[in-house]
């Protein structure tokens, strides 16, 4: 019994689904047995939540937290830009391991949090900063690395699919179909990050560092929302043998700087892109000798992303476990852990 000890920031949908998972005892995982919810941050402390945590786990005084030298690993769920980049850093810092969703403080600051994350010597893993519980981050980053990468295409905004779907299916009007999305904890806190692209662009930013390497400016991405799209756009496209999809895309052309962006996109009705509907992502990777590979499944809410969040802890406390300077796994003095960030 290693006893990783754990503190996550936000018990909101993510928040909520996460500790759910990791208070799962039917023998899901074998390591869930190794892991201590040991505080949980959170705005208001008296808000009524649909888990049951210990009295005296929640906590508002997220510095605390992330400095508690009893924390092993802290878990970034509050979303948006600060006091999230500020607590990450701090928990980096402090010597411990990050599990973040938040693609607005990565796609911005992530070379930021990867020079403080190598030169403490600890982990920041993020795979639910794209594609919610799709597995992409990871493959890209590992499993195609060899590849020579031409371009990565994505539908990676749950909320715009799911409105431009319902919009084509079942002709809902757009303002309906986003309250859904929020009821069903699809959208961002402010949804305006999902209906304007920004969400996107965030995500596109992420997979494109990872895929061509260097820093993408995620000020200098292209952005354009969902917003003047019209149920008449949709019924025309759908005329001519279309459907229209918010579309992510990282693309080198022969010889011309890479190009990202995000825009609604007329998307040829077989293509593999045109047939994921709903809260669904995909991601579609162009490399050489590859060819191409499609990633997809639930792209947002709860369950989905709870899935990556968790799945990051549990590889952290395998890494943990295994590593030969841990003392929590072998009594002997801390030393650094191997240097290593996802991306
Ligand atoms: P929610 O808005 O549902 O939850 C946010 C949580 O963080 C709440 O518990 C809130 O506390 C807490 N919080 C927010 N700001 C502060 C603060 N300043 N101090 C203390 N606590 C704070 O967000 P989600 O769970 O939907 O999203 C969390 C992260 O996951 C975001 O980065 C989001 O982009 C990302 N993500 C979300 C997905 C989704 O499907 N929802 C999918 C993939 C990634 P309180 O409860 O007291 O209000
Ligand atoms: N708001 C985001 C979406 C959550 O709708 O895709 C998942 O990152």
């Amino acid at each position: 019994f290693v006893g990783v000890k754990l503190g996550i920031l936000g018990l909101g949908t993510v928040g909520t689904g996460t500790v759910q998972l990791l208070l799962d005892r039917t023998e899901r995982h074998p390591l869930l047995q190794e892991i201590e919810i040991l505080r949980v941050g959170v705005k208001s402390v008296e808000k009524p939540r649909d888990v049951q945590l210990p009295s005296g786990t929640l906590s508002s005084d997220l510095t605390s937290i992330v400095t508690d030298p009893k924390i092993d690993i802290v878990v970034e769920l509050i979303g948006g830009l600060e006091p999230a980049r500020s607590l990450i850093l701090q928990a980096i810092d402090c010597g411990k391991h990050v599990v973040t969703a938040n693609k607005a403080v990565i796609s911005r600051f992530g070379d930021e949090i990867l020079n403080a994350a190598n030169k403490a010597g600890v982990y920041v893993m993020l795979e639910a900063a794209v594609g919610g519980g799709i597995p992409v981050v990871q493959p890209l980053k590992q499993s195609l690395s060899v590849n020579r990468i031409q371009a990565v295409t994505g539908i990676v905004n749950g909320t715009t699919n799911y409105i431009l779907t319902k919009m084509q299916t079942q002709g809902s009007s757009f303002d309906d179909v986003l309250s859904d999305a929020q009821r069903l904890g699809y959208a961002e806190a402010d949804p305006t990050a999902d209906v304007d692209g920004w969400d996107a662009a965030d995500k596109i930013s992420i997979l494109a560092a990872i895929a061509f390497g260097g820093r993408i400016k995620r000020d200098e991405v292209y952005c354009e929302g969902i917003r003047q799209v019209s149920q008449t756009d949709i019924t025309y496209a759908e005329k001519l043998g279309f459907t229209i999809k918010l579309l992510a895309i990282a693309k080198r052309e022969e010889s011309s700087p890479l190009a990202v962006k995000v825009h609604p996109t007329l998307v040829p009705i077989d293509h593999p892109l045109a047939s994921v509907s709903g809260v669904y992502n995909a991601v579609l990777v162009e490399g050489e000798p590859l060819g191409q590979v499609m990633f997809s499944g639930p792209g947002a809410g709860a369950g989905a992303t709870s899935s990556a969040v968790s799945s990051d802890i549990l590889n952290l406390v395998a890494r943990i476990k295994s590593s030969p300077f841990n003392e929590k796994a072998n009594g002997k003095n801390a030393k650094p852990q191997i240097t290593c960030l996802d991306p």
